[in-house]
């Protein structure tokens, strides 16, 4: 296993390695659905490259970026058994040297939900991954359902771009009591992290409504928001039932809806989602 600080290295070595390569974009911490990628990375590619960088650009200022944890000598450890044949594990400067003025846009798909919420934030997403894009040249790419808005944003760039990547989607890992798992759980007191099932819970409860018939976009996130509102602890951001292909709020589901909703517990935020399909 190679790692690579440096994109020169990372060129001379795809170089050398011929035949079909995967890339997981990752920002470490790496947990078991960084893994769950990193091992179906593994099975469909020659060979496979995985990304720990923090990027800066997808942070607002003052939001976690310098807290963000950052344990590489245990995500090293982690990936050991994986059989990864490149670690990419750059500095922000060469990333983005003095004078970086260049972004990648994408226009409608970042404007709700998550985009509305973090401005900028699909911006900084877009262009680190195109960035990545070129300078490990994947065949294949590997990202989480658990991050519904940027899978949509990062197909549709890939689409407008015409980038030479397939894009495959993994399933959402979970803890025992359906928590998602997330780099940021380490942020929760235990009293949060007991009250952070709850995401789960409203989301199979507007599944089980939606699959007993309820059609109602306005009722379906009433669902979500009365099982939200029985802990205290959850400070809810947005809770949305929307067309999974443009992300828009629907009144009336036809036969499917990303059911997601951003929810605070003290300082940390998190996200989660279901897609439903009659
Ligand atoms: P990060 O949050 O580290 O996530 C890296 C990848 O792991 C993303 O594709 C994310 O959707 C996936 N992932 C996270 N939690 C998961 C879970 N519980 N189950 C399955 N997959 C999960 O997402 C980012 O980093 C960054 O935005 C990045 C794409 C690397 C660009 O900086």
């Amino acid at each position: 296993m190679l790692l690579a600080k440096s994109i020169s290295e990372v060129r001379a070595f795809h170089k050398k390695n011929v035949g079909t390569w995967g890339l997981v974009p990752t920002m470490g911490a790496l947990h078991q659905g960084h893994l769950s990628l990193v091992a179906r990375a593994r099975a469909e590619n020659e060979h496979v490259a995985v990304s720990i960088f923090v990027n800066p650009t997808q942070f607002a200022a003052g939001s976690d970026f310098e807290k963000y944890p950052r344990p590489l000598e245990r995500d090293l450890e982690m990936l050991q058994p994986f059989n990864v044949d490149l670690v990419f594990a750059p500095t922000a400067a060469e990333m983005y040297p003095p004078n970086f003025q260049t972004y990648v846009n994408v226009q409608d798909l970042t404007q709700p939900l998550e985009g509305a919420m973090r401005p900028g934030h699909f911006r900084g997403v877009a262009t680190v991954v195109t960035k990545l894009f070129n300078i490990v040249q994947p065949d294949r790419a590997y990202f989480g359902q658990k991050d519904a808005q940027q899978v949509a944003v990062i197909r549709q760039m890939v689409r407008d771009l015409n980038l030479p990547v397939e894009i495959v989607v993994g399933e959402t890992k979970r803890e025992a009591d359906g928590l998602a798992m997330s780099s940021r759980n380490v942020y929760l007191s235990s009293e949060e992290r007991r009250a952070a099932a709850v995401l789960y819970r409203a989301l199979c409860a507007a599944r089980d409504a939606f699959h007993n018939g309820e059609r109602g976009g306005e009722k379906l996130r009433a669902v979500m928001r009365g099982v939200l509102a029985q802990e205290p602890r959850a400070t809810v951001e947005y809770v949305s039932a929307a067309d999974p292909a443009t992300l828009q709020e629907l009144e009336h589901i036809q036969d499917r809806a990303l059911f997601s909703m951003a929810v605070r517990f003290g300082s940390t935020r998190l996200i989660d989602n279901l897609l439903v399909v009659a």
